[in-house]
């Protein structure tokens, strides 16, 4: 059973007030696309809210946290630091959290890039993260109503932004972005 007292007050410890509210609110959303889209709506507020329960931790713990549940930490990764603190959330839900629910897990581990053929739950946290109330940027309005009309939609929008921004700044793309991208042209162009 998940102590979710003991959760909050780790999400208060951990993170700023800005990223606390910030979960709250993807836990929020999560919620809703959830009883939207029909999937359990316990799992993907809680998934949503300790989805970033490690993003304010130290680089050597990030590493760590990320090794010892098992991901890759390789050149990749070394080059793209912000993908770290997916898994290593992963590391800390299921020590210090006791979660085993794979739904929830994948989530987070995947919220911050995406990846190839995602489930429902990853798709809302994935949607959530990105359009909680918050962010702010040009055509935020369209996908937040898109997320509510076709999911995958919604994620071939929201990865187009993400890659442009990233070809922008001239910086790396994670090749799970570039797969979770892929997937879903591919897809679209089968129908
Ligand atoms: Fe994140
Ligand atoms: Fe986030």
């Amino acid at each position: 059973m998940v102590d979710l007292s003991y959760i909050y007050e780790y999400l208060k410890r951990h993170l700023s007030y800005e990223r606390y509210a910030h979960s709250m609110e993807v836990g929020h959303i999560a919620e809703k696309l959830a009883k939207h889209y029909g999937c359990d709506i316990g799992k993907a507020k809680l998934a949503g809210l300790i989805h970033d329960c490690c993003k304010e931790e130290k680089y050597e713990n990030l590493v760590g946290y990320a090794k010892k549940c098992g991901f890759p930490v390789d050149e990749e990764s070394y080059k793209i630091p912000e993908i770290l603190h997916g898994p290593a959330s992963v590391y800390i839900c299921r020590t210090l959290f006791g979660i085993e629910d794979e739904d929830i897990l994948s989530s987070i581990r995947y919220h911050v890039t995406g990846r190839e053929n995602m489930s429902i739950m990853e798709k809302i946290i994935f949607i959530g993260d990105y359009i909680e109330p918050s962010r702010k940027f040009e055509g935020i309005e369209g996908l937040r109503a898109l997320a509510y009309e076709n999911l995958d939609t919604a994620m071939l929008c929201a990865l187009d932004l993400s890659i442009l921004y990233l070809i922008k700044k001239r910086r790396l793309l994670h090749h799970d972005t570039v797969d979770a991208r892929n997937f879903l042209i591919d897809r679209f162009t089968q129908i």
